[in-house]
Order: C-alpha cells, then sequence, then structure tokens
C-alpha cells in the first residue's frame, strides 16, 4: 500500500504508522507517542524535519526545526516542508547553511572509513554555535535527532552536555551493513557517529530494538518517565506488534504475567 503525501491533511498518526510498515522512515513514531501520553512537553527541538514534524506539532507546545544545509537536496525539502506547516503558528523552521568544519565532518562521516583525523579541530565548537543559534536561550524539553547529515552522535552528545532532560535518535541500530567488514566498522558502529557519544550517568539510555532502532535518553530527575519507557520496552510488544503496540500506547492497560507485559485482555 502506498500513502501519498501531498498535503497536511494526509499527514497523519495512522498514516505515517502505515509508511512504517513498507519503510523505516516513522518506525519512531509510537515511541513518541508513548512519551507525549506519559509526559506535557513543551519546547520540542528537532534536527531534520520531516513529515513527523506534524505529529509534533500537534503534540507539543512548539517546535523547532533545524535542517543542515550542506548543500545536498535540503534547501528543496526545507522548501516543500515550508509549504507543508509554513502556516503553522507553533513551528519554527531554521535553516543552518552550514561552515565549512561542519561540512568537513559530513562529509568524512558519510564515508566508509570515517578519518576523524581529518575532521576540523574547531567542528565541534562551531556544532555548539549552530546549537546554541538553533535555541537561542530557550528551554528546551526534548531533543530527537534524526538529520541527514551524518553528525547525529555529535548533536545527540552536545544535547545531553546541555542537559536537556529527553533526548531521542533514530537509526542507532545502523551500522555498516553493506560496505566490507572490518574491525573499524564495527567499532564505530556506522556513519552517524554513535560511537561519539559520551556515558552520562545522570541519564538513563533506553534503546528500544524495532525498525531501525530509536534510543531515548532519559534525565534521571523523570524516573517515572524512564518507567514508562521500560514497561513500554518489557512487553516485547514495540519490536512484534503494530496494532497492539498501538493499543498500548492509547493507555489500555496491561499487567505483569510471568515476567512479561502483556495486554489486560491476554492476561486471563
Ligand atoms: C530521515 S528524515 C526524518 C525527518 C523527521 N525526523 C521525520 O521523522 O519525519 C531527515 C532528513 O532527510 C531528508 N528528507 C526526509 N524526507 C525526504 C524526502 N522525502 N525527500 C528528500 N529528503 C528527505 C531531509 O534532509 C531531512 O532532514
Amino acid at each position: 500500500m502506498q500513502i501519498n503525501i501531498k498535503s497536511l491533511q494526509d499527514i497523519t498518526y495512522e498514516n505515517l504508522i502505515k509508511l512504517s510498515e513498507y519503510t523505516s522512515y516513522t518506525d519512531h513514531l509510537n515511541h513518541f507517542r508513548t512519551l507525549f501520553h506519559a509526559h506535557k512537553v513543551g519546547t520540542f527541538l528537532e534536527w531534520g524535519c520531516g513529515f513527523s514534524s506534524k505529529i509534533f506539532l500537534d503534540d507539543c507546545d512548539r517546535v523547532i526545526s533545524v535542517e543542515l544545509m550542506t548543500g545536498g537536496g535540503e534547501s528543496e525539502w526545507m522548501n516543500f516542508c515550508k509549504r507543508l506547516f509554513g502556516g503553522h503558528g507553533k513551528w519554527t523552521p531554521i535553516a543552518e547553511v552550514v561552515c565549512s568544519e561542519i561540512q568537513t565532518a559530513c562529509v568524512q562521516f558519510s564515508t566508509p572509513h570515517p578519518n576523524l583525523a581529518k575532521v576540523h579541530p574547531q567542528y565541534i565548537r562551531k556544532l555548539n554555535e549552530s546549537f546554541d543559534r538553533a535555541v537561542s536561550g530557550e528551554k528546551v524539553d526534548v531533543c530527537f535527532v534524526d538529520s541527514l547529515v551524518y553528525i547525529r552522535g555529535d548533536l545527540v552528545e552536545l544535547a545531553l552536555q546541555r542537559g536537556i532532560p529527553v533526548v531521542a535518535a533514530h537509526d542507532t541500530a545502523c551500522c555498516y551493513q553493506n560496505y566490507p567488514d572490518t574491525s573499524v566498522i564495527r567499532r564505530d558502529h556506522g556513519h552517524y557517529g554513535w560511537f561519539r557519544i559520551q556515558d552520562h550517568p545522570e541519564y538513563e539510555r533506553l534503546f528500544i530494538d524495532y525498525g531501525q532502532g530509536t534510543t531515548f535518553w532519559v534525565h534521571r530527575s523523570l524516573p517515572e518517565l524512564a518507567q514508562t519507557f521500560r514497561k513500554y520496552i518489557d512487553t516485547g510488544l514495540a519490536a512484534k506488534h503494530h496494532l497492539n503496540l498501538r493499543d498500548l500506547v492509547e493507555g489500555r492497560d496491561y499487567h505483569l504475567k510471568d515476567g512479561k507485559y502483556r495486554l489486560a485482555d491476554h492476561v486471563a
């Protein structure tokens, strides 16, 4: 089944969930539903905008979407998104033209064997400045990293260093499956640069092994939210049944039985 998204009306949660059944594009959306059901989100910062931005706009007070312009197709994509969401009062789109230091890092990370020595020493400082410009002093509740450019690990790291209460990243199950199997590639977990993320004991890291993989870092000041995610993951439904997962996310009751959480109807 194809879903042809041409206008804002075509972008519904149901349509995007269907889309995720044959592409991986929106396989993170049920997880965000869980988050929004459990936790009020004021400002949502996303790196890389797309169809899900509409869902985030529905559920958050404000969405800041940053598109990093590296000279690829981002400008056309941002214009398309602006045509879709441009009139939405809660949306702040930012088209950030990257400097040469970030551009070089993007190129390096997108190669099969990233040569980090070629990344400019000022790159992280420049990326931090881009972060500052995007946020412009505002308190951010959730930061979601799902940009096209291959520097996602560093964007996550900067979000964690800032203490943003909930940080999420998509495609965290990815590795260089199509490239020659070398130890370097295995260790690095691919071009997204996840290996660049440090340990942050002030956060609980929750990996959801579904589709492309999504990881949430929940600040330890939000133990109930972390518990909600743990339950969601423990059901095992996250990796298996869309329909059951949707029931769960929509708030249907579930119980612990034989060491697993099950929907109430299935307990007896
Ligand atoms: C992987 S997409 C995800 C966007 C968003 N987080 C979502 O879930 O809808 C991120 C990037 O891919 C690019 N992109 C997304 N959809 C595209 C499309 N249909 N055509 C061209 N580029 C696209 C854009 O540069 C965008 O920033």
